[in-house]
């Protein structure tokens, strides 16, 4: 078991933790999606280190993260000529520019770009893939730690596989806390999260693989490339739209249940369906509202009498919902209820797809786990 250290990200907190990245060491870092448990992208020791901490197959490959450049470069020389991360040969001087305009755009930012690699991208970072996915957050202690590190940093999100995603560092020590040396404290992350990621296929199109921070509306709005989003069902393990988006995901360690709709529209028969026994019925119970006055839409439920109430954005924001979401979760996972019932979010546009996907694999594994 390691101590694990949360330290300030003073100048000599992020010497220390620089210091620790150079030797092929971990820290969890805090971008503006979520928490990432950062190590040298370049290094396979390091990169191994990762996939153990968090107990994470290596078929799922990690994202890795670059520093902003100094001077006004251009995105894809800084990929391809100063980094060598990339190789772009097949691509066409269209898709150059196109995708150089839409980078202009949305880096440093919560968006993650899958690309062709070169040989000099461990294969573990990868999964073996022959593509790389790129992204340069603009949360200035992470940027301050990738310029101190001078190295690009792989770095997933820092919970334990499948777990909730951590948006706060007590969170990353609830998680790995023994297990890494350390964790930069960076307050609240500002998205709550993960980046939006898209493939660039050669076609000329953008593959969105995991809808997140970037809304698609905001992707559609600043290109003229055709962005193609294939679902927002959960895939079955063996039609996965990209390696590790697994069906369950994000989950808590309770189990846990999404309602077929708004609470306040539920019925004793939809209680029913949902397969919760009497015995179920009886258990602590916990719900995650997504909007409104918890008291006046628990008195439908008043059967169930929830011991564990909270609500993601009191006025149905989707921002403060995306924000909330991980830390409300996992408020519900510490705390006393035993049975987590889960309201879905009613909003499938802008930010609420990348919540409706997160709360599907959230509780995708619900009723097997009281079985
Ligand atoms: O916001 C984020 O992206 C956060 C913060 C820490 O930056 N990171 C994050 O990493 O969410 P992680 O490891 O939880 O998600 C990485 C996912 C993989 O599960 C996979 O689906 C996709 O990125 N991925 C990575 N490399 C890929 C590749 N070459 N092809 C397709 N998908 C890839
Ligand atoms: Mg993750």
């Amino acid at each position: 078991m390691l101590n694990t250290q949360v330290i300030d990200p003073t100048p000599a907190g992020l010497a220390q933790a620089a210091q620790v990245l150079q030797q092929g060491g971990l820290v969890a870092m805090p971008t503006e999606t979520v928490y990432g448990l950062a190590g040298d992208a370049l290094n396979s020791d390091a990169l191994l280190q990762i996939f153990q901490a968090k107990n994470r197959p290596t078929f799922d490959p990690l994202i890795v993260h670059l520093a902003v450049p100094t001077g006004s470069k251009s995105w894809l020389d800084y990929l391809e000529s100063e980094q060598q991360l990339v190789d772009l040969s097949d691509w066409s001087e269209s898709l150059k520019v196109q995708i150089e305009a839409l980078l202009k755009q949305l880096w440093p930012g919560p968006l993650t770009l899958v690309m062709p690699k070169t040989a000099q991208v461990p294969d573990l970072a990868t999964s073996g893939l022959p593509t790389v996915a790129l992204r340069v957050p603009r949360h200035p202690i992470a940027q301050a730690l990738i310029r101190a590190a001078g190295r690009p940093l792989a770095a997933p999100s820092a919970n334990r596989f499948g777990h909730i995603s951590p948006t706060t560092s007590a969170a990353v020590l609830a998680e790995l806390g023994g297990k890494i040396p350390l964790i930069l404290e960076g307050g609240t992350c500002e998205v709550g999260l993960e980046s939006t990621i898209v493939q660039v296929e050669l076609n000329g199109s953008l593959q969105v693989l995991r809808p997140g921070g970037i809304t698609l509306d905001q992707l559609q709005a600043l290109t003229p490339l055709p962005v193609v989003y294939i679902s927002n069902q959960p895939a079955d393990a063996e039609h996965l739209p990209a390696p590790g988006l697994l069906k369950s995901h994000y989950a808590p360690t309770k189990p846990c249940s999404l309602l077929p709709g708004p609470i306040a529209e539920l019925t004793r028969a939809d209680l029913k369906n949902l397969a919760l026994d009497q015995k179920d019925l009886l258990a602590p119970i916990g719900v995650l509202l997504f909007s409104g006055d918890p008291d006046l839409q628990l008195q439908r439920l008043d059967q169930l009498s929830p011991i564990d109430v909270q609500v993601l954005s009191r006025t149905g924001d989707l921002t403060e919902a995306a924000q909330t979401l991980f830390a409300k979760l996992r408020q519900l996972d510490q705390g006393p209820a035993q049975l987590l019932l889960i309201e879905p979010c009613p909003i499938s546009t802008g930010l609420g797809y990348a919540i409706s996907d997160r709360l599907q694999r959230a509780t995708a594994r619900s009723r097997v786990d009281l079985e």
